[in-house]
Parts: structure tokens; C-alpha cells; sequence
């Protein structure tokens, strides 16, 4: 069974974090992740200063084995508007394509909806076909924006105004 769950404290989590980060990326172009554990550490250093309460988790016995964090108050320039930003998502290689990843992207999207935001919003590798068919099989959009070697995708929640 897993169980998806919001954690406290990242920091303490912080080398099964790593693990599972550099697991995940295995094959995937290089560009699109932190290169050794000293850039992860930094990276993982401002997603906490950034969302430290987004951070969700998926559990499997007892082990972490995915992970995903969302910012709820991310201010989207395109948009305008704030959104919920997906800053990061991975599952261990072998957990991968048994539905784990969807599992965590639907627990963002309550906690989105619970602040009645109106858009769940990532960016993701223009190459990283993976993950890109990942996001549109979860009805998210490519949208037209482009930054550097990342495109925008983004999923309409509701109208909460
Ligand atoms: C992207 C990622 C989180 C998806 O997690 P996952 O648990 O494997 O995803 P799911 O099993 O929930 O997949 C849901 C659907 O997305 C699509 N999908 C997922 N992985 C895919 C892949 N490698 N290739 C093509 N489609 C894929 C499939 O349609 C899948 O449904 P199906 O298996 O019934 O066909 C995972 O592949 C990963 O950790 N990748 C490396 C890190 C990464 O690139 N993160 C994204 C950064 S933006």
C-alpha cells in the first residue's frame, strides 16, 4: 500500500531525499537536474526556504520512494496571478509507472484547491519527453512559454474568484 503524506521537517530527510532525487533522474538528460550531491544540497536548501511546507511524500513500507514540492504562493508573471508551483517531482526508478507520480500531483492539487488557487503550474525540460507526457496525461497543457531549456506546463483548476 502507499500512503501520500505531507512532512514537517524536509531537512531531516534530507539524504533519502537525495537519493531518491539522483535515482530518478538516472537517463535523464543532464541539464534538467543538479549534478552532484553539494548542488542538491543547495537546491534542497531553497526549496525548504522557499515551500519547506509544500513537501509531499509517497510511502512504501515504511520508506520514502517518491516526493514532490509544491510553493502555494507562487506569483505567476504570465498569469498573473499566484499559483500552485510544482518545483519538483521524482520516484525511484523501480516505483515508476505504477501510478505514484499521479498520486502525488492529485494530493497537490487538493492542497491548491484548498487555497482556492486557480492553476497548478511546473516547468519542465523541453527534452524530457518523460515527464512532459507525464504532465499531459494528468490534463496539464503545454503552454507557450519557453525559458531557456524549459517550457511551462500548466493545469486550470477552477474559478475561485
Ligand atoms: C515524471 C515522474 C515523476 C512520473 O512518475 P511515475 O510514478 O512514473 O508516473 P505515473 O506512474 O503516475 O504515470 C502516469 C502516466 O504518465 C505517463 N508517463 C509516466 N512516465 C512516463 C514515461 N516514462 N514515458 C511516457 N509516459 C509516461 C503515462 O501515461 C502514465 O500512465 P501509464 O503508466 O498508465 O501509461 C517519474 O518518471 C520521474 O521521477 N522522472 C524523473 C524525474 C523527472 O523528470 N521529474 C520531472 C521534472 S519536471
Amino acid at each position: 500500500m502507499i500512503k501520500i503524506k505531507r512532512i514537517k521537517n524536509p531537512k531531516k530527510f534530507q539524504y533519502i531525499l537525495q537519493k531518491i532525487y539522483f535515482e530518478s533522474y538516472e537517463g535523464v538528460n543532464q541539464e534538467y537536474y543538479e549534478k552532484t550531491p553539494e548542488e542538491f544540497r543547495d537546491y534542497l536548501d531553497w526549496l525548504i526556504r522557499k515551500s519547506g511546507d509544500g513537501f509531499i511524500v509517497a510511502i512504501k513500507n515504511n520508506e520514502i520512494i517518491g516526493f514532490l514540492v509544491i510553493d502555494l504562493d507562487w506569483y505567476d508573471e504570465k498569469l498573473k496571478t499566484t499559483v500552485g508551483e510544482i518545483h519538483e517531482i521524482c520516484v525511484r526508478k523501480k516505483f515508476q509507472r505504477k501510478g505514484i507520480g499521479k498520486m502525488l500531483v492529485q494530493y497537490a492539487e487538493k492542497l491548491a484547491k484548498k487555497q482556492k488557487l486557480n492553476y497548478l503550474c511546473g516547468w519542465v525540460g523541453i527534452e524530457n519527453f518523460a515527464s512532459l507526457n507525464f504532465f499531459k496525461k494528468l490534463n496539464f497543457v503545454e503552454g507557450e512559454i519557453k525559458w531557456q531549456i524549459w517550457k511551462r506546463v500548466r493545469k486550470k483548476l477552477a474559478n475561485f474568484e
